[in-house]
């Protein structure tokens, strides 16, 4: 078996951070989402990976490499634009050959992995087996109905008026039989050609389509708040590691993993947090379910529930919650006097303040 792994599309629902960084690369528990992808392919005992990528390739090839890292070997795929999941099966033609494989969405995290939905793939061999979850609002998803037994009827993408609960999670399986249907079908209304049209081409030329149901944890990595609710999630399964200085006057709580070069000077670090390596903690109160990445400087300053990405600064803020800090960004005191305060603020950035 291969895999296609997609690091393409545009990432609008994650700007600002994807101006900045393609949205496959936004750190959780400080590791880029496809380093989790990568590994979950590789734990299938697959090592031929296609990855998709468009525009924002060079940081993808520099975060990634080869791909020996995760035991993997990477073809790079390029995607002139973002023309839908389908697109990239056809792109990607002469790497899968006539392969069953697997096609991993390069945004979506299922950390407990995939390995039994596998092996029934590779037991039965359906023309294609898609995963699914169900889900409070699947409107923003591709829905499965599905049989008494596990196949599926009827798929439909983003539908207004969803017959089923039932969500599309990013994981497939194919045999070679989806190629037939990727050259049938046509862009969809949003001119993308839909790899759900393409599985329901299988179902209505009578092929096995089949769905297994997922239990375990599971997030499209697509927006702010499934980021940081990912990243609590992993740092829940987090254990203490310091390879970092904390000084005699520093408590840390719980479980916290300081990376080397990091120091914590005078601060309480109540775990899971993690620190990230050469950052800087000075007079802090930092964590729960924090991750805080390279080479940042937090002084006197507060953080929970969030994440700073790379050689982000953080002065004198006492109350941040919730907070997805952009690379380099510096988050600090006004200088305007207590009744105002200033905002640099670059496009599509939220801010909320205290009322
Ligand atoms: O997260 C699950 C959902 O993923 C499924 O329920 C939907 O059926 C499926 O269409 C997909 O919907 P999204 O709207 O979330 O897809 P998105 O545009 O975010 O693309 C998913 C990944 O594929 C992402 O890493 C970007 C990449 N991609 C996307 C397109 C459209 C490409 O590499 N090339 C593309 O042309």
């Amino acid at each position: 078996m291969k895999a296609l792994v997609l690091a393409g599309g545009s990432g609008t629902r994650l700007r600002p951070f994807s101006y900045s960084m393609p949205k496959q690369l936004i750190p959780i528990a400080n590791e880029p989402v496809l380093a989790y992808v990568l590994r979950a392919v590789r734990e299938l005992g697959v090592t031929e990976v296609g990855l998709i990528v468009g525009t924002r390739r060079p940081e993808i090839e520099a975060a990634l490499g080869d791909g020996s890292r995760y035991g993997v070997r990477l073809t790079y795929l390029p995607q002139d634009a973002p023309r839908g999941l389908a697109h990239t099966v056809s792109i990607a033609r002469d790497f899968l050959a006539d392969d069953d494989f697997v096609m991993y969405l390069g945004d979506n995290m299922l950390p407990d992995g995939v390995v039994d939905i596998a092996r029934e793939f590779t037991a039965r061999r359906p023309a294609a087996q898609v995963v699914v979850q169900k889900v409070a609002d699947p409107r923003s998803f591709g829905v499965a109905e599905l049989g008494p037994d596990g196949e599926v009827l009827r798929l439909v993408e983003k539908p207004r008026e969803p017959h089923s609960d039932m969500a599309l999670i990013g994981v497939y399986f194919f045999t070679a039989a989806i190629h037939e249907a990727v050259d049938a079908i046509r862009p969809s209304a949003r001119g993308e050609l839909e790899i759900t049209d393409a599985i329901q081409w299988l179902v209505s030329s009578g092929a096995e389509v089949r769905a297994s149901q997922y239990d375990g944890y599971w997030k499209d990595t697509g927006n702010v708040e499934d980021v940081l609710a990912c990243n609590r999630h992993l740092l829940d399964g987090l254990s203490s590691r310091v390879d970092g200085e904390v000084d005699q006057e520093s408590v840390l709580v719980g479980e916290v993993r300081i990376e080397r070069g990091a120091r914590v000077v005078r601060s309480r670090v109540e775990g899971p947090v993690i620190i990230g390596s050469d950052t800087i903690v000075v007079d802090s109160q930092i964590g729960p379910y924090t991750s805080i990445g390279r080479g940042c400087v937090v002084t006197d300053s507060r953080l929970e529930e969030s994440i700073a990405l790379d050689e982000a600064s953080i002065t004198g803020v006492r109350g941040l919650r919730g907070s997805l800090i952009g690379r380099a960004a510096t988050v600090g005191i006004s200088d305007q006097g207590t009744d105002h305060f200033r905002l640099v603020v670059g496009d599509h950035a939220r801010v909320e303040v205290a009322a």
